[in-house]
């Protein structure tokens, strides 16, 4: 084999091993549908049933929700009411960014700095839930999120977490035990996580939103957690042609915005961005291939200062490349 095509080849497994290890989880992710642990209808019942009270309680009967300040918008108070009414028996807590700061200052003060030093409020509003949960358990619902059912019957789970298509698990509702192994890996895992990417969506979602959430939950699956260990899943689509669905969704009017629009879109399509950036890639070390190493070896006449720039090149035959060099033509 040429010297050329061996370093070619060489570069191409390094790049792919490099590009494969940085997102194998997020291809583990694309073949985990979670449906071995998923809360199947047949398994719950009916809204209103009396079975429902002969169902053990294991999480805390707790609602958790986030906002900057006491001040809710109008546009959530009607959600979040009907979560209210629902569940009267249950305590509620709002966490305000003050209340918030202080409950991690108390409670988990090893996380503080990291907390204090994200870039984007989103990310605190991220977190807290996540150490709510592992500290008090209970159910965090989102505050664009209502009740359609109680949630008396998901009590009996130890943790459960709501899936999202095509891929993954979502944070906007989620309820546990206290101190499950699952959201204490979750907490554990939020410092390590807490980088910057180059859009604000991205950064938000990979370092504590439902995109950290999924990359945790493969992980979480990879020790294979049995029993009162296991994370179920509710599969939403399960519930809503049957009107069983447990929550209703209500659009906040911060999301209407054309940017945060197009950031929502590559979020839902970020399997089909990241095949695209394979292809990409891989059509330039194509590219790099076929310019540098097979030129050289097909057209020794040209001199070596013409390979030093960068070349363009066309076709100009069935076989034959010809390179051209743009500051020549
Ligand atoms: C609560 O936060 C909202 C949104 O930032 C703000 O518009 C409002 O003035 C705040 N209310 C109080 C009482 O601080």
């Amino acid at each position: 084999m040429r010297k050329g095509l061996i370093t070619f080849l060489l570069l191409t497994v390094v790049v792919l091993g490099f590009a494969v290890h940085n997102v194998w989880t997020l291809l583990m992710l694309l073949f985990t549908d979670g449906q071995l642990d998923a809360i199947l209808k047949a398994e719950l019942p009916a809204p209103n049933s009396v079975a429902i009270n002969e169902r053990p309680q294991l999480i805390p009967k707790i609602i958790h929700q986030t906002y900057v300040n006491d001040s809710i918008p109008t546009h959530w108070l009607g959600p979040q009411k009907s979560c209210l009414d629902l569940h009267p028996d249950y305590e509620y807590k709002l966490w305000t960014d003050k209340k918030a700061r202080e409950f991690i200052a108390a409670e988990y003060p090893w996380f503080l700095e990291t907390f204090d030093g994200y870039p984007y409020p989103i990310q605190r509003a991220d977190a807290i839930r996540y150490f709510v949960l592992h500290h008090f358990g209970g159910i965090y619902i989102d505050l664009d999120d209502g009740c359609n059912r109680s949630l008396d019957p998901l009590l009996a789970y130890p943790a459960w977490v709501r899936r999202t298509k095509p891929t993954g698990i979502s944070n906007d509702a989620m309820g546990a035990v206290p101190r499950h192994p699952f959201f204490l890996k979750a907490i554990d895992s939020l410092p390590g996580y807490n980088r910057k990417w180059f859009l604000p969506y991205i950064t938000v979602m990979a370092s504590t939103g439902p995109l950290y959430l999924s990359i945790i939950w493969r992980h979480y699956l990879n020790s294979s957690p049995s029993g009162d260990d296991r994370v179920r899943i509710l599969f939403p689509e399960e519930y809503n042609s049957h009107s069983w669905s447990f929550f209703t969704h209500h659009l906040g009017n911060s999301w209407h915005r054309n940017d945060v629009k197009l950031i929502f879109w590559m979020g839902q399509h970020w399997v089909f961005l990241t095949l695209i950036g394979f292809t990409l890639g891989f059509s330039l070390l194509f590219c790099i291939y076929h310019t540098c190493i097979k030129q050289k070896q097909s057209s020794h006449s040209k001199s070596r200062f013409s390979y030093s720039r960068i070349p363009f090149y066309r076709r100009v035959s069935g076989k034959d490349i010809e390179l051209n060099d743009r500051h020549e033509v």
